[in-house]
Order: C-alpha cells, then sequence, then structure tokens
C-alpha cells in the first residue's frame, strides 16, 4: 500500500528546545486542517514506552541499546507510524532513526556502518519525507538542560565530548541528504524560528496537502 501521508521527524540535542516546537508545529498542522499522529522515540507504542523506561535508566552494553532502540522503532513503524500514512495521516515524530546515527553511532562512536544495517533491516528503504534538525552549539544545549530537568537520564548525564560527537553525527547526515533535512539555528528567538517553521511547513503542505494545503497558503502562519 502507498504511503499518502507526509512524515516529518524532529531531531537535535537534548536541550536543543525541539519539544516545544513539537507542541507548535502540531498546533499550526492541525489548524491547517491536517488529520496528524503526533509521537515520540524512543516509545510512541506500549512496548516501545516499556523500552524506553528501560534505555533511559538501565546500565547495558552498547549494542544491547542500539538493538532496544530499533525493536522500539520497529514496533512504532509498524504498528503506528506505517498504517498512519497508508491512511493519508501526517505523523509528526519526535526523534526517529537520525537520532541512533547520532547518538549511537556518534555519541557513543558504534559508526554508522551498524546502524545502517539495523536501518534498512527495520524500514527497508522506508523514512521519513522531511527532518527538523534543531541545531545549537554544545554550550546551549547544556544551560538549557541545567535548567530544565530534576533527574538527567542515562544520555543527559554524558559529557561534552559525547555531545560533541553526537552534535557532528547529525551534521554528516545533514551532508548525506540535505534534501531531507531543514536545519534550524534554535538560538534564534521563538517567533523567528516559527517563522521559518512556517514557511517550512507551508512547502510540505503544497507537495503533500491536497485540499489543506490550499486553505493553509492562503491564511498565512
Ligand atoms: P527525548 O528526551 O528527546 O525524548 O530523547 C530521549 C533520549 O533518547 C535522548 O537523549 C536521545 C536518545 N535517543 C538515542 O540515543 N537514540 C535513538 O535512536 C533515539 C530515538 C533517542
Amino acid at each position: 500500500m502507498t504511503l499518502r501521508g507526509c512524515f516529518i521527524t524532529l531531531e537535535g540535542l537534548d536541550g536543543a528546545g525541539k519539544s516545544t516546537h513539537a507542541n507548535w508545529m502540531a498546533g499550526w498542522l492541525r489548524e491547517a486542517g491536517i488529520d496528524l499522529l503526533e509521537t515520540r522515540e524512543p516509545g510512541g507504542t506500549p512496548l516501545g514506552e516499556q523500552l524506553r523506561e528501560l534505555v533511559l535508566h538501565q546500565a547495558m552494553d552498547l549494542r544491547t541499546e542500539t538493538l532496544l532502540m530499533f525493536a522500539a522503532r520497529n514496533e512504532h513503524w509498524n504498528t503506528r507510524i506505517r498504517p498512519a500514512l497508508e491512511r493519508g495521516q501526517w505523523v509528526l515524530c519526535d526523534r526517529y532513526t537520525d537520532a541512533s546515527f547520532a547518538y549511537q553511532g556518534g555519541g557513543r562512536e558504534l559508526g554508522a556502518p551498524a546502524i545502517r544495517v539495523l536501518e534498512d533491516w527495520v524500514q527497508q528503504g522506508q523514512g521519513p519525507d522531511c527532518t527538523f534538525l534543531f541545531d545549537v552549539p554544545l554550550e546551549t544545549a547544556r544551560a538549557r538542560l541545567q535548567q530544565g530537568r530534576a533527574a538527567a537520564d542515562r544520555f543527559e548525564q554524558e559529557g561534552a565530548a559525547f555531545f560533541e560527537r553526537t552534535r557532528q553525527a547529525y551534521h554528516a547526515r545533514v551532508a548525506d541528504d540535505p534534501a531531507r533535512f531543514r536545519l534550524i539555528d534554535a538560538r534564534r528567538s521563538i517567533p523567528d524560528i516559527r517563522e521559518h517553521l512556517a514557511s517550512a511547513l507551508r512547502d510540505l503542505l503544497k507537495t503533500h496537502g491536497g485540499d489543506a494545503a490550499q486553505s493553509a497558503t492562503r491564511g498565512g502562519a
């Protein structure tokens, strides 16, 4: 069956402000008449949410961690994301496989080839239509993280070198597939970022949206 909906993913370092923008983008798309599934990784299914608890809090070998990310993703893709796209719903997913390339491949230094094998096995050539990468320098991400949370998870506890490698790996993903990515300078003001996001979403409506596209492009941001 063909995938009629548009699959959008959001990526960035912890502390890049991604979740705030995710909520705003979901509201914008719904106002534009889009039937939207909003979800996240790791997680997105009952099993995936259980795996999320494990990978965020339980010490484990790097390959185990990577396999669990993809186990959760396989469940998510097959039971929620793919069926939604087939029905014509759009999907807005907070993190996806680029996070495995960035965090396990880059941050934890597993390298891209192992991730690519799992990506091919689980996704069989299918992936996001558009990925927004919220990019901030390390110091900004870390300062925001320190303001935010109560107890840091296994990733948030990592040091500067880990996050620098993670950020570099995200940039390598953009270089490999520039047409799919929208790079957002997440140091800019929230109104500036929203303007940029709205313009990118309007472009997606033009290419994927049908009736909804026409009313949204008339309506502005
Ligand atoms: P979140 O706080 O944005 O929901 O993400 C949870 C953490 O999981 C975040 O630190 C990044 C990490 N992660 C990976 O390491 N690999 C992955 O494939 C995914 C999806 C997330």
